[in-house]
């Protein structure tokens, strides 16, 4: 089903680029820590990556990073091309259905992992076979981001979020925020620990890794 958010009126533009303003918002806070806990080089896969943006911003940025952008549909694929004009770092996208169990067969190793806005659009089985395969993908040495909106103890954290959430709950039961302690819960089974930060707009960064 397509669900209705707070993004979903961005319209392309002439080359085909998407700009959504929360990728825009949370760009630079995600950056901060993504060179806070990277190394210097490496290769990226990103799941959801909606737009194109981050993957072109965040290529442009981490110069020694090779960056692969995926989403569970190919209507992103036209703005996401057009955001990597340019910038030969950021492959061509790719299909990939993190809510599919067992997904990580076949998508070998990666050095990191970038997960942005996407586990309060999905089911707890998807959300699970999503961290699950984040979990498989990851190598041994390496670090995963995922980042969006959670809640805390069971509670929203802001009015905004409440209300969000409620949004997204009535238009389907089965999807909505989860909880941190159950992400990290998930996390640990697959023998991940994880360092969460506080981010603006009372989102969260988890920054996970093999144990
Ligand atoms: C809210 S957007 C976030 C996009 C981008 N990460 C950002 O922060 O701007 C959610 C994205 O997740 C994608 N998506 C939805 N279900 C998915 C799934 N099961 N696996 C991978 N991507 C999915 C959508 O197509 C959409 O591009």
């Amino acid at each position: 089903m397509t669900l209705t958010l707070p993004d979903s009126g961005a319209q392309p533009g002439p080359d085909g680029r998407i700009t959504a303003a929360s990728a825009s918002r949370n760009a630079g806070p995600i950056l901060d820590l993504l060179r806070a806990t990277l190394p210097a080089e490496g290769r990226m896969l990103e799941i959801a990556s909606g737009t194109g943006q981050h993957a072109r911003a965040f290529a442009d940025a981490l110069p020694g990073w090779t960056w692969q952008p995926t989403d569970v549909t190919a209507e992103r694929f036209a703005s996401i091309t057009a955001w990597a004009t340019g910038q030969d770092r950021v492959l061509s996208p790719r299909l990939l259905d993190a809510g599919q169990p067992g997904w990580a067969g076949g998508w070998g190793q990666w050095d990191a992992v970038l997960l942005v806005n996407l586990l309060h659009l999905i089911p707890e089985p998807a959300c699970t076979a999503a961290l699950n395969g984040i979990a498989a993908v990851l190598a041994p040495q390496g670090r995963a981001l995922v980042y969006g909106p959670f809640l805390r103890d069971g509670l929203a954290t802001s009015p905004g979020d409440a209300a969000l959430d409620a949004s997204l709950r009535a238009q389907d039961p089965a999807i909505g925020y989860k909880d941190q302690a159950w992400i990290t819960a998930r996390l640990e089974a697959q023998g991940c620990g994880v360092d969460w930060h506080q981010m603006p707009a009372n989102n969260l960064a988890a920054v996970i890794f093999k144990i």
